[in-house]
Formats: C-alpha cells, sequence, structure tokens
C-alpha cells in the first residue's frame, strides 16, 4: 500500500498489567501474549509460579517485556513485592489459570507471589483456564469458577473448544489463543461508562444475492470496518450484535454474530435486534439490488445466449426501513461510501436515514474503502461542521467514532 506506515497503535502506554502464567502447557502461548500487550503499550510485569517454570523460562518472558520476571514472594524486591504489584496494577490476567491455582484463588490462599498479588489488588482481575476437558468438567472446577466469578467478580475468559495438549482429545478446555486474551484485557482496562450494559448492534460486510446455487451478485467489502466497530464496542463494556454478511474474518471476542446472507435476511436479523440497542451502526455494504429470480439450478452457459442479461429487483434500505423500530433515545450511525461530491451526497444520507453521525468515505483515495486496514473519513453530525481524520487504522477509525456515539449516549 502506498503511503507511509502508520505509527504502531499503542492505546494502553502507561497502563501496568501483572500477567500471572501458572504451571499448564498453555504457558508457552503466554510468552506472545506478553509480547501483544507490550506492544499495545502496557507494561507488563510477569509472575511466573513455580511449576510454570517446568514449562517456559522466565527469560523468554524478559525477552518480550523487557521487565524483570517475578517469581518469588520473598525476593530481593522486598517482602511487599505483592502489594505493590497489586496496588500498581491497572488488570491483573492469569493465563492460562490451572486447576490447582483455581482452586487457590477460590480460596483466597496466600502462598505464592500471583496469589497473595490477588489478594492485594482492587484492579479487575481475568482468569484464562486451561486443562484437560475432564478436569475442566469435574465438579470442583467448576464450583470454583462459579465462586470465582460471582463472589469475587473476577472475569473468566475461555476456555476455548479444540484440540487439546497430545492425544488428550478436543472438548473444552483449551486456553484461549493470546489476541482474544488481550481483547478480554482490553474490556477491563478500556471500561466506558458510557458503554457499560449499553447494547450495540451493528452490521458488517456485504451481501450475497443469489443468482443460481453456484453464482451471486456482491461487492468488495471486507467487513474490517464493522468488526472493528463491534470489537471496540464490547471492550468499551457493551453487550454486542454483530450482524454479518459473508465475510472471512474471525469473529470479535466476546460479539454475539448472527451470520446472513442476502440483504433480506440482514434486514430480517436488524428488525428483530434494533429495538433493544442502545446504539445501532450501520457499516454493512448492502447489495441495493438483487437478481430477480434465483434460478434453481446453475444456470448453463448455453442458457444465456451470448449476452445474457440479468433483471434485477431493489433491496430495502435497511438503515431506513428499520428507523421506526428504533429504541428511543437510541444513537444510529450511518456509513457512507461515495466516489463522487462526498460531503454533498454524505449530507443527504445522514438527513434521510435519520443519522445522528455518518462516516463518509471516498473508495477512490489510496487506503480508504474496501479490502484495506486504513480508512480516511469525515465524520458528519447533524448541526455541527464535518470532522476530517487523517489516514488511520480502522481500530482508530472505530475509537474515533464511538468516542462521539459515547458523548451523543451522555446527551453532549
Ligand atoms: N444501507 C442499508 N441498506 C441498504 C443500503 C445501505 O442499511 N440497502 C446503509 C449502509 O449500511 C450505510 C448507509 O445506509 O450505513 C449508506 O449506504 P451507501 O451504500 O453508502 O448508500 P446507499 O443508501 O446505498 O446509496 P447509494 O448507493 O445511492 O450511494
Amino acid at each position: 500500500m502506498p503511503g507511509t506506515p502508520l505509527a504502531p497503535r499503542r492505546p494502553w502506554q502507561g497502563r501496568r498489567i501483572v500477567l500471572g502464567v501458572t504451571g499448564g502447557i498453555a504457558a508457552y502461548k503466554s510468552i506472545q501474549l506478553a509480547r501483544d500487550l507490550t506492544r499495545l503499550g502496557a507494561e507488563v510485569d510477569v509472575v511466573l509460579t513455580r511449576s510454570a517454570q517446568q514449562f517456559v523460562a522466565p527469560l523468554s518472558f524478559e525477552g518480550v517485556t523487557g521487565r524483570r520476571t517475578l517469581t518469588d514472594l520473598f525476593s530481593v524486591e522486598g517482602a511487599a513485592l505483592h502489594v505493590r504489584l497489586g496496588r500498581e496494577a491497572d488488570a491483573v490476567c492469569v493465563a492460562p489459570a490451572t486447576a490447582d491455582f483455581i482452586a487457590r484463588a477460590a480460596q483466597g490462599r496466600a502462598d505464592d507471589l500471583i496469589c497473595t498479588t490477588l489478594l492485594a489488588t482492587r484492579a479487575p482481575v481475568i482468569l484464562c483456564p486451561a486443562m484437560n476437558d475432564r478436569m475442566f468438567a469435574h465438579p470442583q472446577v467448576q464450583h470454583n469458577l462459579s465462586h470465582i466469578r460471582d463472589h469475587l467478580g473476577y472475569g473468566i475468559a475461555g476456555p476455548a473448544e479444540g484440540p487439546l495438549a497430545v492425544g488428550e482429545g478436543d472438548g473444552p478446555g483449551r486456553m484461549l489463543e493470546p489476541h482474544q486474551i488481550t481483547e478480554a484485557v482490553g474490556r477491563a482496562l478500556a471500561t466506558d461508562a458510557a458503554f457499560r450494559g449499553r447494547r450495540v448492534l451493528v452490521t458488517a460486510g456485504p451481501t450475497h444475492e443469489p443468482i443460481d446455487p453456484v453464482r451471486y451478485v456482491g461487492n468488495r467489502s471486507s467487513g474490517r470496518m464493522g468488526y472493528a466497530i463491534a470489537q471496540a464496542a464490547w471492550r468499551r463494556g457493551a453487550q454486542v450484535t454483530l450482524v454479518s454478511g459473508p465475510s472471512s474474518l474471525e469473529h470479535p471476542f466476546g460479539v454475539d454474530v448472527v451470520s446472513v446472507e442476502t440483504a433480506a435476511a440482514m434486514h430480517e436479523a436488524v428488525a428483530s435486534a434494533i429495538g433493544g440497542a442502545d446504539v445501532s451502526v450501520f457499516a454493512a455494504a448492502v447489495a441495493d439490488f438483487r437478481p430477480d429470480s434465483v434460478h434453481a439450478q446453475k444456470m448453463k452457459r448455453s442458457e444465456g445466449g451470448t449476452s445474457p442479461t440479468l433483471s434485477l429487483t431493489a433491496n430495502p434500505d435497511i438503515a431506513l426501513v428499520t428507523r421506526d423500530l428504533r429504541k428511543e433515545g437510541s444513537v444510529c450511525v450511518g456509513f457512507a461510501l461515495e466516489t463522487r461530491d462526498l460531503l454533498k451526497n454524505a449530507a443527504k444520507k445522514l438527513d434521510q436515514k435519520g443519522f445522528h453521525l455518518l462516516v463518509a468515505n471516498d473508495a477512490t483515495e489510496d487506503g480508504a474503502g474496501f479490502e484495506v486496514d486504513t480508512n480516511r473519513v469525515t465524520i458528519l453530525k447533524a448541526g455541527a461542521s464535518p470532522e476530517a481524520l487523517p489516514l488511520l487504522s480502522k481500530h482508530e477509525v472505530a475509537e474515533v467514532v464511538l468516542d462521539h456515539v459515547a458523548r451523543l449516549l451522555s446527551g453532549e
């Protein structure tokens, strides 16, 4: 892609995270996690238990965090190391959290550095269980986890279902992937009072309008912008539903995804969710037209002659036709993709579709539009002058849009 690369995103600059690593095979993934959290700007203090050191070495973590790995409750750093760690932490994450650690955390034990740090902190705590599926299903482990969730208020992230360590089969017990844990930690760090407990509905991706069983009318939308908004809204503390057209992107972590194919199906999903949504964001590139009729069998080359015609019919404008179903007082955000007269066309959509905010971009500009990680957008708001943003990553655009939404939700 032309132009200068964007500076790395460091949203957690100056935030302190304690990352506890306990003794399970998934500990190898925690090296990546420590690296990812550090690259997002955080100061990551890694605490290894004795059994974790059977799987990973302190030096591996020092290499990626640039900080000394902590292992000893009674170290030269002073007997009150746990108190300092606990007090200074903005979030504490334990990944992997083994069955033994979970039992000790549930009991409030203070026999190693990570358990004592948990007792000494008032920061949000996230535990990421990882163990064999039978161990995870054991009633005592489940009891400990319920106690931790309900009485200690810690977040439990995962486990995922999937292949376990060699020969252990396939079931719930696998630690989440580092990028998913990063999102869970992000939700602890980035909670925004304007979004906490709110319901957010996002549409994203293209729609595919079938011609026959193998062909469709569609567009080049990847879904990236809408997925970034859904993930960022979840990080801020919202309950998020993403109605997504066909997309190859991984589902955003923590978000309820309703997968649809056509504009008609997207319309139906939006109509059933929008009444409960405090915020709705229409980021999908809905196909405006669909073939009049769908051929039940694959159309043969011989059927269409030398210049076959496709007869199209208009799809519903989902944002417009669900306007009356919106929750009273909710905030509604639209997107506009233009190739000419950006501001004029965008202002018309803001008004006609009853959006509070409209994010406009010019598909012909470098770094904007479909299939790229960046976007150059202008934000329009009724009664305010348009705000042109520089070239940003879609993640950054999502944050700016949600900052605007937060202000609207707070009545500003
Ligand atoms: N939109 C929608 N349903 C449609 C078409 C668009 O909900 N059938 C929403 C989009 O998600 C976006 C906004 O309306 O938030 C504008 O979409 P855009 O494709 O830019 O505009 P259109 O209304 O389709 O107008 P045109 O194609 O004429 O530019």
